[in-house]
C-alpha cells in the first residue's frame, strides 16, 4: 500500500529500507523523499519502520514478548 502519496513510497519500500539498515525517519526521508512533501505520512511511516526494525531486532517471538 502507498504510505507516501507525494513520493510514491509504499510500506514494502519502507520494510526494504529497514532491512537495508535504515534506522530513522530522517534517513528514510533522505533515501526515498518520504515526508518531504505535505508531511502527512510521517507518523504512519515511522510506525511501519519501527515495526520492521523491531522484527529484525527480535527475530524470535519469545524475545519480542519479553521486550
Ligand atoms: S504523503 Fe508523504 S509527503 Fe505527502
Amino acid at each position: 500500500m502507498y504510505v507516501c502519496i507525494c513520493h510514491g513510497v509504499t510500506d514494502q519500500d519502507i520494510r526494504q529500507a529497514a532491512d537495508a539498515g535504515c534506522g530513522s525517519l530522517t534517513e528514510l526521508t533522505m533515501r526515498t523523499g518520504l515526508g518531504s512533501g505535505c508531511g502527512t505520512c510521517g507518523e504512519f511511516a515511522r510506525e511501519i519502520l519501527d515495526e520492521a526494525r523491531g522484527v529484525k531486532a527480535f527475530p524470535l517471538a519469545v524475545f519480542a514478548a519479553a521486550a
